[in-house]
Formats: C-alpha cells, structure tokens, sequence
C-alpha cells in the first residue's frame, strides 16, 4: 500500500451542520502564528543543525514580521529518528538545540517582543529510549509496562495494525525481552503511549505543568486523534485502508482526555490549545473545539492542506471546501487556516506556480488568502520567502524517516521506485524542511557546517537578504498582509461570504463586521482573468502587483496571480 502519510495522512471528511451562538473574541483568535522548523531554521554552532540560539539570533526578524506567536517544532531531548517526534525527555532540550538556559533566553526574548511560543506536545507516543518505555519492555511486571500498548506472543500474532512510517508497515513490533508485541503507529522508534492509563495521564498533565509554568502559551497536540484506543485490538473489517481515520483516530475516550487535560492544566493557565487533526466528522471537530465543552482552543481540519495533489487541483473544489468549513463554524467554534506545515511540500509548489515568473506573485496571493479568512492562520517559515520544493533526484539526499522507509518499503515489495521518487518531488515532506534560505552565502546563511538537509540551490536569488532590499519582495509583501489583518478586526471575526462562485479562476469572497466591509479577490490562475461586481470598491488596501490598474465600470480584471483586497463602500 502506498503510504497513507504521503497520500495525506490525516484527511477528514464533514458532515452535518452545528448549532448558532455567536463568536465571542479571545486573544488566541487574533494571533498571527508563524511555525518554525527548528532543525532548518538557523544554525548558530556550525554542527549543521538548526539550534534554539539560531531562532535567538533571528527574533528581531521575527518581530519584523509582525507574526504575534510563534509554534515550534519539538525540541526536547530525542535520538531523532523522526526529528524530534520522538521524545525521550519532556523535561529536556534536545543537546543538539541547545540547553534549557537558551530555551529560557528564548523564551524571554520573544515575551519581551510580545511573540507568544506555542510549543509541540508529542503525547501519542515517546521514543523507545524514553526511560518510561526503557521499563516497560524491561519486564511484564515492571509498574512502566501500562504505560504503553503490549501484545503477549502467547496468544499469537495480534490483529494486524497499519504504521506510518514503519518500514513493513506493521504497527506491531516483536520484543525478545518479554516475548510480547508493541504497537507503534509511527516508526519503530515511537511507541505508542497507553492513555487508558491515568499514572501515564498524570505524568503528561505534569509535564504540561512544568512548560506552563515556564510561560509557554500554548500547546499543539500531535497526533493527538490516536492517543485513544480500542485496548482490545479488535480486527478490523476488510477495506479498513479506505477509511483511515475512521479506524485510527478519535478512539473511545479521546474526550474525556481533553475535558481532563483542559480542567487539570489549560485552564489554569493563559495558553491556547490546538490538536493535529480535526476527527472524522464536522461533527466531530466542533466536539473538539465548541467553548462550552472546554476541550480544545481550535481545530487544525486537514481537508484544506490536502486538496492540493500532484496532479494539481481545482478551484471550485477548493472554494468549496474553505467555503464549507467557514460556514460550519460561523457561530461556533473556531478554526486554524493554513496551506502548509512541516509535514507538507512547499505552499508555493503545491498551491501556487513555482516557476520563476509566477512565484513571488503566486505566493503573495496565497498569503493574502490565509491572512483574509476567518481563523487563526498558521504560517510556516520559509513561506514568506516564497521557498520552493527542492525535488531530489535520489533517496541518498532524504532525511524523512517516513520517504526512506517507504522506499525500503516499495523496493522490498516490487513497487515502482522510478515513480516514488518522482511523487516525492512533489510530495515528500523533505521538500518543505530544506535549510531556511538568509542570505546568499555558503549554504544560504544557514550554518557554516554541512547542512543535515541539502540546502535548495535556488537559495542564490530566492534569500531574505535579497528580499529585504526589494519592496515588492515576497517578503515585504507577506509583513504587509500581516500588517493588514492586525489592523483589520473585520479580518479576524467578519462573517465570510462566497461571491461569484462559479468563476473557475477567481477566488473572491467578502468580510463584514460592524459595517465594515472588504472584498478580496484573488486569480488562482496564470492568466488574466475578470469578476463582474455590484459592490462600491472603496480604497485598495493591499495589490501583490507593483502597479496599481484602474477599474472602470463594475468589471475588475485581474493579471496571472493577482490579489486585491478592497474596502467596500
Ligand atoms: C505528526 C507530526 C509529524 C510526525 C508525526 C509523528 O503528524 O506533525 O511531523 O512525524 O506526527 O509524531
């Protein structure tokens, strides 16, 4: 089977329509969040690896930005097979990121330029070097032996599971020691952590504790969907595979975990909360995230990340799925927009036109999509460069546990590996890690060493340094959008409304609170291409174009790419 993660992990289907009640405010739906993929973002001691004092040396940048939170990826102690998602001290830095004094500074750095940090709770599973896990597969008496999922070989081979990363893709690996099973929906080296029990429960509330109490502002929960399980291991019905989540995520007791959680640790403190996924069913992620079930902050529905294929993707279809999940949560709940994260090939190179001539314009107008929509948007470095996929001719210059694998996998099991290389141009998740391009020295500015991921050699023009002196750079234009939404309360609570739906190349919607009214336009296509309005276009308050073309009458042309954001009269 081709695996699940490339083919879009987490996807989730909707469903039925929620309740009314109307959007109170919250800080945490004002926030513009930036995502930094710590181990390619800047390398401050030469060993090829991004650290925390890199981020430090950079956070004048960020507060350039006019991002107000940061989400960073794991940096906790880790043998990282997985980059980090495998966690072997929660209490820990990662020794190749620094010590927790530089967390400490970093934290205070970004306070001081009031950047809140949103840190990455691994909770589903640990590493299998985890002193936890070290005892669990000590003994079957060891009091750490429910605190991950066994099978006793006695009763034969368990009912088989799918894993992600795992080079057979069995889930289930066989232990000597105690003659048992554990399960790993991840790569071999990520155990999955038992929930059902509470010492594990509390352990993890604890944890939570300890960074809270340090000042982060907000948790991310991975994989979160799966930490409930049916213990029983069940065999699962033929063509389980069609319905992934449905098998694997949101388990028996997966609410009654967040309802503890938030009653033990998020409400006690100022911190927002948002889980990888947003279950099965529309249904589902307003269980997740409606106020009144004090759960979570927000949902992080994949459905949108996931339209884009290699093959490309359709307009209408995306409309009319940011359209649907707008709709479903107009007066309840609340969502996070993006286009992108560390687990996604690059936003420009999937969503937009990374061809030289379109892709500073096709990235300015994606951007001006994710800063125009109602939700938190979540933005992941390197974006508002416009970095594009690197799209690597061999599986020597991967890094990603879950590529390699799957190609061991593949080559093991006669698939067509000419063909896995080529999706993995477009697909891999590499594509969206590659060093963060500076400057235009060695290695783009990143680290004076060998860079552990092959640096894009695109990075001679396409830098931040280069994009600073440009006043129309992807860049200056992304701080501009920014700037916009901030100002701009319409951007963040105004109701969304469709217009000229049937345009097969505009996406143009319009945003409305307490008489305010913008209408933003945006040409998803590499062609001129024309809206009728009937609204009264005020001031243009942000055009990626350099140069500003008048309308005349109502109808409003647009070149390849263009992006306008309107006031309404
Ligand atoms: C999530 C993370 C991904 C990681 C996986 C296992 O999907 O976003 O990067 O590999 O969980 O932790």
């Amino acid at each position: 089977m081709k695996s699940l993660f490339m083919a879009g992990l987490l996807c989730f289907a909707a469903g039925a329509v929620y309740a009314q009640k109307s959007n109170n405010t919250e800080w945490w739906k004002e926030e513009v969040v930036y995502q930094i993929y710590p181990r390619s973002f800047k390398d401050s001691d030469g060993d090829g690896l991004g650290d925390l004092k890199g981020i430090i040396s950079k956070l004048d940048y960020l507060k350039s930005l006019g991002i107000t939170a940061v989400w960073i990826n794991p940096y906790f102690a880790s043998p990282n097979d997985d980059n980090g998602y495998d966690i072997s001290d929660y209490r820990a830095i990662m020794k190749e990121f620094g010590t927790m004094e530089d967390f400490d500074a970093l934290l205070k750095g970004m306070h001081e330029r009031n950047i809140k940090l949103v840190m990455d709770l691994v909770v589903n599973h640990s590493s299998d070097e985890h002193e936890w896990f070290k005892q669990s597969r000590s003994s079957r008496t060891s009091p750490y032996r429910d605190y991950y999922h066994w099978w006793p070989a006695e009763k034969g081979k368990p009912p088989y599971r799918y894993s992600l990363f795992d080079v057979n893709h069995d889930a289930w690996k066989y232990d000597a020691i105690t003659d048992s099973y554990y399960l790993h929906y991840f790569s071999v080296k990520q155990p999955d952590l038992n929930w059902e029990n509470p010492r594990l429960r509390q352990e993890v509330y604890d944890i939570m504790k300890f960074w809270a109490e340090k000042g982060v502002d907000g948790f991310r929960l991975d994989a979160f969907q799966f930490a409930s399980k049916d213990i029983a291991f069940p065999e699962w019905p033929k063509g389980w595979e069609k319905d992934f989540v449905k098998y694997y995520a949101m388990g028996p007791h997966l609410h009654d975990y967040l309802k503890e959680m938030h009653e033990q640790v998020v409400s006690k403190y100022r911190v927002m909360s948002v889980a990888e996924g947003a279950g099965n069913t529309m249904q589902d992620a307003h269980n997740l995230v409606d106020a009144e079930r004090k759960e979570l902050n927000m949902a992080y529905a994949f459905e949108g990340v996931d339209i884009a294929k290699p093959e490309g993707y359709d307009l209408a279809h995306f409309k009319k799925v940011f359209t649907k999940w707008d709709a479903e949560f107009a007066e309840k709940g609340w969502l996070s927009i993006f286009l992108a994260n560390h687990d996604q090939a690059r936003m420009v190179t999937r969503f937009g036109n990374d061809t030289p001539e379109f892709r500073d314009l096709s990235s300015k107008m994606l951007t001006t999509f994710i800063m125009t929509m109602r939700g938190t948007p979540y933005y992941y470095n390197g974006d508002e460069l416009a970095m594009t996929n690197i799209r690597f001719e061999t599986i020597d210059d991967y890094r990603d546990v879950a590529g390699r694998n799957e190609y061991e996998y593949q080559k093991k099991n006669g698939g067509d590996l000419k063909k896995l290389l080529e999706d993995m141009k477009l697909g891999s998740r590499d594509n969206g890690r590659t060093p963060f391009q500076w400057d235009d020295t060695k290695n783009a500015g990143f680290t004076t060493g060998e860079p552990w991921l092959k640096v894009n050699p695109n990075y001679k023009t396409l830098n931040a340094a280069a994009q600073e002196k440009d006043p129309n750079s992807a860049l200056n234009y992304f701080r501009k959008v920014v700037a916009l939404r901030k100002n701009n309360k319409v951007l963040v609570y105004g109701k969304y409304s469709l217009v000229d739906e049937q345009n097969p190349e505009i996406y143009a919607y319009t945003r409305e609170l307490e008489g305010k009214k913008m209408l933003i336009l945006l040409n998803f296509s590499q062609k001129n291409a024309s809206t009728v309005t009937d609204k009264k276009l005020g001031k243009l308050l942000i055009n990626n174009y350099p140069t500003v073309q008048k309308v005349s009458g109502n109808k409003i042309v647009l070149r390849p790419y263009e992006a306008r954001v309107y006031e309404v009269k």
